[in-house]
């Protein structure tokens, strides 16, 4: 009964690896994840690659190795999505993300629209420098689609490389992935050293952000946030605003990220830094001038009030 979508994703799996890169011996380049820092063919591209394993049940109710490939990320590629969508909503590759945070916390997480509810999931990771591996990580078994860690001192090292091993009844499916930590770093949000209004200018400056790779403030680039209004900012650490009423309040916001020239870039912006409220320097005209009624009118009022209160009560005294 269900041996029909299996045949179907067999068969889209031929024209699948056609259209796409197919070479024998993809499997035992694969095969030992062990070895996978020397793997070449998963940084040969400048597209993403992946390395992709399928193993199915064979007639005997076996698990067998029945094709891997090497994949080129599809959202690139315009022709491939819609084959995809033929076994039951998509087969691979899966869109994995992969954070590295100044804390040294490494996160992976990955999309599972098309992969079958009760699927499990184990994944393994290995820390290489210049090819050679530096550090592999037990396989875990995992229940949901995220896996975080904290990294040793090791961060500084180059690539990091996935292999996550999805399972269901009759299936394997195994997709082993290269990232260079530099390009998935995440950054912490920028802090500001001084702020000041003076005059009509808001004065803005903020320490040069702590990346792990960089201490050249021409790597980075800044999205400010004064209240609805965003200032895209690169290669300073200050700024100054024109035009400020003094009688306003401003919130403002800011957040970091590594620009792709003249440096490596990242692909993740920081988070946004917590609201910073400035001003107002002046209090409103019109504020001044209420105030001043009510306490013209309001004070007297209140003392004819109490007076008249006084005269009239009645006392009982025994
Ligand atoms: C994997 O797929 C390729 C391309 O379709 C094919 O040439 C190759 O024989 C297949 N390998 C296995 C082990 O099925
Ligand atoms: C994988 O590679 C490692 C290191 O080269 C080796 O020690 C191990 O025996 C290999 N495992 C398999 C299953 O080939
Ligand atoms: C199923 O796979 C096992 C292990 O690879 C093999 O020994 C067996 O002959 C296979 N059965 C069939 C029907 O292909
Ligand atoms: C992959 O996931 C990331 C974040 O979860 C998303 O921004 C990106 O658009 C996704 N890519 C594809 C091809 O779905
Ligand atoms: C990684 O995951 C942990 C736990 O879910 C979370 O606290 C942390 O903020 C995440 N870090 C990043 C960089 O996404
Ligand atoms: C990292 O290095 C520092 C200083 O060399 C050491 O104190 C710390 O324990 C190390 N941390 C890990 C997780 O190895
Ligand atoms: C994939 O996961 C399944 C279920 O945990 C496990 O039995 C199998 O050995 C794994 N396959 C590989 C190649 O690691
Ligand atoms: C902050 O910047 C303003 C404007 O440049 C300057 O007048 C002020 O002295 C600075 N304050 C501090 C504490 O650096």
């Amino acid at each position: 009964m269900c041996v029909c979508p299996l045949w179907q994703a067999l068969s889209l799996w031929v024209i699948f690896s056609v259209h796409v890169v197919s070479e024998e011996g993809d499997y035992k380049s694969l095969q030992n994840f062990s070895q996978q820092c020397s793997n070449g063919q998963l940084d040969k591209a400048l597209l993403p690659l992946q390395g992709i394993s399928l193993f199915l049940t064979n007639d005997s109710g076996v698990m067998e190795h029945k094709n891997s490939t090497y994949i080129v990320d599809y959202s690139i590629d315009e022709d491939i999505p819609a084959l995809l969508d033929v076994f039951s909503g998509r087969l691979p590759p899966l869109n994995i993300s992969c954070i590295v945070d100044m804390q040294n916390h490494l996160n992976f997480s990955w999309d599972t629209s098309g992969v079958p509810e009760h699927a499990q999931y184990s994944v393994s990771y290995l820390l290489c420098r210049d090819g050679e591996k530096v550090l592999e990580s037990p396989k875990e078994r995992l229940p949901s689609p995220v896996f975080s860690t904290v990294l040793g001192n090791q961060t500084h090292q180059d690539h990091i490389i996935l292999q996550l091993n999805v399972s269901y009844p009759g299936v394997w499916y195994i997709q082993t992935q290269k990232w260079e930590i530099l390009t998935v770093e995440k950054l912490d949000p920028p802090q500001f050293i001084n702020t000041t209004i003076q005059s009509d200018q808001l004065y803005l400056k903020w320490d040069l952000p702590k990346s792990k790779h960089t201490k050249n403030p021409s790597c980075f680039r800044y999205e400010l946030r004064i209240n609805d209004e965003v200032r895209y900012l690169s290669k300073k650490l200050s700024h100054s605003e024109p035009n400020i009423d003094q009688t306003r309040t401003y919130k403002i916001q800011m957040r970091v990220k590594m620009l792709s020239f003249p440096c490596r870039g990242s692909i993740y912006w920081s988070d946004w830094t917590s609201v910073l409220n400035l001003g107002p320097l002046i209090l409103q005209p019109d504020f001044h001038i209420g105030v001043m009624v009510t306490i013209a009118l309001g004070l007297p009022m209140s003392l004819l009030a109490i007076l008249l209160l006084c005269k009239f009560r009645p006392i009982h005294q025994d």
